[in-house]
């Protein structure tokens, strides 16, 4: 069943409450502000197929700036079957994101929280959230970072480099990395047949994400949903050795093994191991793999961006022996790095925002959201919003270093590529460091030239069409791309 179709199903399905909104937003003309300004586009498809359309171009900002030119920074819309408001507004959004739990709740559809699992980080709320949110946090801070995680990242990348040659898929390489990575950090497993046996399966629960939600119709969706159990039966089996191993190991699922869960005090059962870890697996694996994949994109596109990168990492390089891996100081001897993947970030982030649903009706900017409505609040509209970043559809990795007001109120206000409140990424560290760490063995080992044209596209989600082909060569005996005069 093809994406097309499904989306018609679905909407056709939803409806309904649509004609009910139509009715609820007819009878409130006229009183004082209610709904925000917006339209609910056609009857049944709402605007979801022109959203759809924007998205699976390379340039979708039109379908957000014909709406903020039209309606402001926060509108009313109806996609995916549901009436939505968007907000491309900062203040909004961190309303939104503080208030989680009080004014607001996460909100996914069943359909991927049958894949997510239902003890999972991303659904659980309240006290529970609470508590496994700051075990992850305490998980991946930087002093944890600093003394156990880096030297198995280094390791672990350079380990994958090792057998790079010739053409390479970048998307892909970097996703092998990243699931390594989770893998090794969540229970101390080194990359092997195993791993890369999970990660098939995986590979096919993450497709499932993507696909539009028909367990009946939805083969995509029903093979997802197979493979998630395969997942979780092989992380269950690796659960229940560890329960009865009479030391904690010290990683993450040591960690969730004698954590306790509710307010009796109990621990977390099988289940809600298993679940907490697939939780990570996903937040963690498109995200990370995409932002590597696109800093090398932009950087290949923006030749004096490289050369400065290039050489801020040579210079770590100089001063240290080609076997020993990179340290705490070497990490934070990088900052046109973190410019670079701000950057990055801001200009094409995985996650354009996120989803809440209001729990009372809530006024926001002179407008009531209904209880029960569904808000986006979009980071991407805010970071490409020439009002809070100065020609901000280019991609200029020197602005973070413009010590200017305008970039200081940007970074603690406006630039929110982690989210925010309580549900703020508990892995935004984490994922810098693989970031870092990960282009800093990049440009100091290899050479590089796309082997094919490529685009970045945004629907279902923010990746390269082709997976990014590049063709590589060893910096140390580099020949292709001299001879070809095309070199990065
Ligand atoms: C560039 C990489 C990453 C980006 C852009 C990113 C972004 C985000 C964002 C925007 C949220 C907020 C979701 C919401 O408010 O509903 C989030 C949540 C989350 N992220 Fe990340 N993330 C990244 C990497 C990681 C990594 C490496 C991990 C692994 C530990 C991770 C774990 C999580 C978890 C568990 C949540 C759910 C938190 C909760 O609901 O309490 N993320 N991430």
């Amino acid at each position: 069943m093809d994406l097309n179709l499904n989306l018609l199903f679905l909407v056709a399905a939803l409806s309904l409450p649509f004609l009910l909104l139509v009715g609820r937003a007819r009878r409130c003309r006229g009183t004082p502000p209610l709904l925000p300004p917006g339209s609910l586009g056609l009857p049944l498809l709402g605007e979801t197929l022109r959203l759809v359309a924007a998205y699976k171009s390379e340039d979708p900002e039109p379908f957000v700036d014909e709406r903020l030119m039209r309606y402001g920074t926060v509108f009313m819309t109806h996609v995916f079957g549901e009436a939505t408001v968007f907000s491309a507004d900062p203040e909004t959004n961190r309303f939104v994101l503080q208030n989680e739990g009080k004014l607001f709740e996460c909100s996914y559809p069943d359909s991927i929280a049958n894949l997510l699992g239902r003890h999972s980080l991303l659904l659980t709320k309240g006290a529970m959230h609470k508590r496994m949110h700051s075990l992850t946090m305490s998980f991946a801070n930087s002093s944890i970072l600093k003394d156990r995680l880096l030297a198995d990242i280094d390791r672990l990348i350079r380990l994958n480099m090792d057998s790079w040659h010739d053409k390479i898929f970048l998307m892909e390489e970097a996703k092998k990395i990243t699931f390594e990575l989770t893998m090794k950090q969540l229970m101390s497993v080194e990359p092997g047949e195993w791993t890369e046996s999970i990660r098939k399966e995986y590979v096919l629960v993450i497709e499932g994400f993507f696909t539009l939600p028909i367990p009946f119709f939805s083969s995509t969706y029903r093979r997802a949903i197979r493979a998630r159990t395969k997942v979780a039966e092989a992380l269950g089996a690796v659960v229940r050795e560890r329960r009865k191993e009479v030391e904690a190991r010290n990683d993450m699922l040591g960690s969730l093994l004698t954590a306790t869960a509710g307010d009796d005090g109990h621990g977390l059962s099988d289940d809600e191991v298993v679940d907490f870890m697939v939780a990570l697996l996903v937040a963690g694996y498109e995200t990370t793999s995409t932002i590597m994949t696109l800093a090398v994109k932009f950087l290949t596109e923006s030749p004096s961006a490289l050369s400065q990168l290039k050489e801020e990492h040579e210079k770590i390089r100089a001063r240290k022996d080609w076997n020993h891996g990179l340290e705490w100081t070497d990490y934070k001897s990088m900052p046109f790095t973190q410019c670079v993947i701000n950057e990055t970030l801001r200009v094409a982030n995985i996650i354009a925002g996120v989803f809440r649903r209001t729990t009372t009706d809530v006024n926001i900017k002179g407008y009531t959201i209904p209880k029960g409505w569904k808000v986006f609040t979009s980071f991407r509209a805010v970071h490409l919003d020439p009002l809070h970043f100065e020609d901000a559809r280019t991609f200029d990795p020197w602005r973070w270093q413009r010590d200017t007001v305008t970039t200081t109120t940007a970074l603690a206000n406006v630039f929110m590529p982690f989210g925010g409140g309580p549900r703020l990424c508990p892995g935004y560290e984490l994922a810098r460091v693989i970031i870092s760490v990960f282009l800093h063995h990049f440009v100091t080992s290899f050479s590089w030239v796309p082997a094919e044209n490529d685009k970045l596209i945004f629907f279902p989600t923010t990746r390269m069409q082709k997976r990014y082909p590049i063709y590589v060569t060893r910096r140390n005996d580099a020949t292709r791309d001299v001879a070809e005069g095309d070199e990065w």
